[in-house]
């Protein structure tokens, strides 16, 4: 994020003494990407934010994951991990289910009712998407507004949590990364802005926009971070609150950007799917399928032709609208689609005549595509439609 942002009060050179109101000195903190050599941020805190008093393992909920063989496409019912009150009970940290994962991202999901606990992610950014409900992002940079259709952007360990707010239970899909996530490099100018063809610009970047101060004495933390069997947790309890910042300014922080202030760029034909991408992290991107007029062409065929992703596995998360070219699948609201490198996959039987002279998809769907194989985790298993690799022929398998 190159996009420079200031929030509160800081000293007017960098590095120099900063002091309250009683005299004392704040503590600078530069939060920084690669080292000292990428995007950062300078934060000043009132306490000294390497200060602990107990650390303690945290176990994650269940992170295992089994291969995907006999290689399949597979279709999983995420609405169905968080059956009547479940939702209500749960946090977004705390209750997330794994569903897919590799060595470059994890996709979770979780409906929550609940305030999470103080928590960040050191293995990477946090791509959180906002399917339903509506939530405040309290953050050691301030607050963030999150409602339906917005992407929350989490910057590897930024402490933050997640308050929902009404009645609607809040669903939100999250995509982990171990690396950072930004927007695609091919939408920015050399020194970072957003080109004139990107979809989104600036604008519609949200950050937070004062400090966030809150008083408190031995408060936890859950912390995600590496470990030598893959992702684990630590839980530690610090002297005083850590949104203790009243300044900051820099390029690294979260931000927020919805769905619908993404602008689809269509044709006469159809665009393949980087004419849809919002965002990209190390071995993986996300794109997205909005609202649109579509192909134009007097002969267009307006849904997707089939093809063999020769190099990745393709996550579909459908969650909103009718998604034309799966009709017939049993896909719906708050559906996955896997469809993994190996084979081809695109319409079901019946779809491309069926859209023939449309003029308007009404869809809403978020798509990871990976570029290491993904695996299943337990909300995989759990949630499965065993029929959907067998659509396209009509036919189960033969034993
Ligand atoms: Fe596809």
């Amino acid at each position: 994020m190159a996009h420079y942002r200031r929030a509160g009060e800081v000293p007017p050179k960098r590095h120099t003494q900063f002091r309250t109101p009683e005299g004392g000195l704040y503590y600078e903190e530069l939060m920084g990407e690669e080292g000292f050599s990428s995007d950062s941020s300078l934060l000043y805190h009132r306490a000294i934010p390497s200060a602990v008093v107990d650390a303690t393992p945290w176990e994650l909920p269940d992170q295992s994951t089994t291969e995907n063989r006999p290689l399949l496409a597979r279709h999983l019912q995420l609405h169905a991990l968080f059956p009547g009150e479940e939702g209500k009970r749960a946090d977004v940290v705390t209750g997330r289910r794994l569903v897919l994962g590799n060595g470059d991202v994890r996709i979770s999901y979780v409906v929550a009712g609940e305030a999470s606990p103080l928590y960040r992610n050191a293995v990477g950014d946090e791509c959180v998407y906002v399917e339903a409900g509506a939530a405040t992002v309290e953050t050691v940079f301030g607050t963030l507004t999150a409602r339906q259709g917005d992407y929350v952007l989490l910057p590897r360990a930024t402490t933050h949590r997640w308050v929902p707010v009404g009645e609607e239970p809040l669903r939100c899909y999250v995509i982990e990364a171990n690396s950072h996530i930004a927007p695609p490099k091919r939408y920015l100018s050399r020194y970072g802005q957003l080109l004139e063809h990107a979809p989104y610009c600036e604008r519609d970047l949200h950050g937070p926009d004062g400090p966030l101060l809150v008083d408190g004495s031995d408060v936890e933390v859950l912390v995600k971070h590496r470990g030598s069997r893959g992702v684990t947790g630590t839980r530690y309890t610090y002297p005083t609150h850590p949104f203790d910042v009243v300044g900051w300014d820099g390029c690294l922080y979260p931000y927020t950007f919805s769905v619908h202030d993404f602008e689809p760029i269509t044709g006469r034909v159809h665009q393949p799917p980087p004419a849809h991408q919002v965002f990209e992290g190390d071995n993986f991107v996300i794109c997205n399928f909005v609202p649109r007029k579509v192909d134009y062409h007097p002969l267009a065929v307006p849904v997707p032709y089939y093809h063999s992703n020769v190099d990745s596995d393709e996550v579909m998360f459908y969650c909103g609208g009718d998604y034309e070219a799966r009709k017939g699948s049993g896909i719906g609201q708050g559906s996955i689609s896997l469809h993994p490198g190996g084979y081809a996959h695109g319409p079901q039987p019946g779809a491309m005549e069926r859209a023939l002279g449309a003029e308007f998809f009404d869809e809403l769907a978020v798509m990871v595509d990976t570029f290491r194989p993904l695996e299943l985790g337990e909300g995989a298993v759990a949630s499965e439609d065993p029929n959907y690799a067998w659509t396209w022929s009509g036919r189960g398998p033969a034993s």
